[in-house]
């Protein structure tokens, strides 16, 4: 079953300005109708990759990924999605080929089952990651391998009712990271420290003091359908603006975020929350 996606569709006209981080969060099982569209829009190489998936849902959900991503960079960028290039980065991160109509998005997709969120910057590069929250068999083995001593010693330490949200926290934490960067899981990004404690996400380690090697990343996360925990590594100390993909108008509602610096707290979002940031 599609959970429910807690944020409000964006506003007509919505324009990011500064260094605002926006989070679109869409569904990946569409009716047919809405893949044919996708396809249409899908660049050759897109359309090419989206046939070698073996199982019909896999294609399905990478049709409606990029679909959507498309829709949304056009509607921000004023231009037809079809239109939108990409280029890609030495580990595959996507990014526009040349600015469109004089300007630049940074961005960045994951998805995780039937849920895909875009992070969306004018200003930074941008990382993201989603997880559906379940128990795993493997959290020890990955734990070990891809967290350091001192976080995994934190996270034993953690109450038995704790460590599994801790663990998507740094987990997802971390692939923001990497995924901001644009590198992969074995390079030094995927290593950045971070630190865990009972009450809040995981955070970076005095992110400030490695700006040599890792320059000034906020981690925030966020929780866009129950079930789902979201993580943005941005150079932005400000909580993103969330927001349900496909555009429409409807009454603003709330939903449950927090952040690196702060406790668990509810956050406005929809129309509500982006008058609150013009
Ligand atoms: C990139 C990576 C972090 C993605 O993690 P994941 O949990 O499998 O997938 P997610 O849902 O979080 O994200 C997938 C999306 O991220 C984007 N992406 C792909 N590679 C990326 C990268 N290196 N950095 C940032 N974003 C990337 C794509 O949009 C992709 O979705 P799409 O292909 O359907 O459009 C992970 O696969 C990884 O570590 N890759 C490294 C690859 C690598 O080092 N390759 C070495 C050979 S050169």
């Amino acid at each position: 079953m599609t959970p429910e996606i807690l944020f409000d569709p964006p506003p007509r006209g919505l324009e990011l300005v500064n260094g605002d981080t926006h989070v679109f969060c869409a569904t990946l099982d569409q009716p047919l109708a809405r893949l044919e569209q996708f396809a249409e829009m899908l660049s050759a190489d897109e359309r090419a990759r989206a046939a070698r998936f073996v199982f019909k849902q896999d294609r399905t959900r990478f049709l409606a990924g990029r679909g959507q991503l498309r829709e949304i960079l056009g509607w921000l960028l004023h231009t037809r999605p079809a239109q939108l290039a990409f280029a890609y980065g030495d580990h595959g991160k996507p990014q526009l080929a040349a600015p469109v109509g004089g300007r630049f998005l940074y961005f960045n997709l994951a998805h995780s089952d039937t849920i895909a969120v875009c992070a969306v910057s004018a200003q930074h590069e941008i990382g993201i990651d989603i997880e559906h929250v379940r128990p795993i068999r493997e959290a020890e083995e990955i734990a070990t391998r891809f967290f350091s001593a001192s976080e995994n010693a934190e996270w034993h330490s953690l109450p038995a009712g704790r460590q599994m949200e801790a663990f998507y926290n740094l987990w997802t934490g971390r692939e923001a990271l990497v995924k901001a960067v644009g590198s992969g899981l074995g390079e030094p990004f995927g290593r950045a420290e971070m630190l865990l404690d009972s009450e809040k996400p995981a955070r970076l380690l005095n992110p400030a003091n490695r700006a040599d090697r890792f320059p000034n990343f906020f981690l925030h996360s966020l929780i866009p359908a129950s079930g789902y925990t979201v993580t943005t590594a941005t150079k932005s100390a400000e909580m993103p603006y969330c927001w349900k993909w496909p555009a429409q108008l409807t009454s603003p509602t709330m939903h449950i975020a927090f952040d690196s610096q702060q406790a668990l707290r509810p956050v406005h979002t929809g129309r509500k929350n982006c008058e609150q940031g013009r």
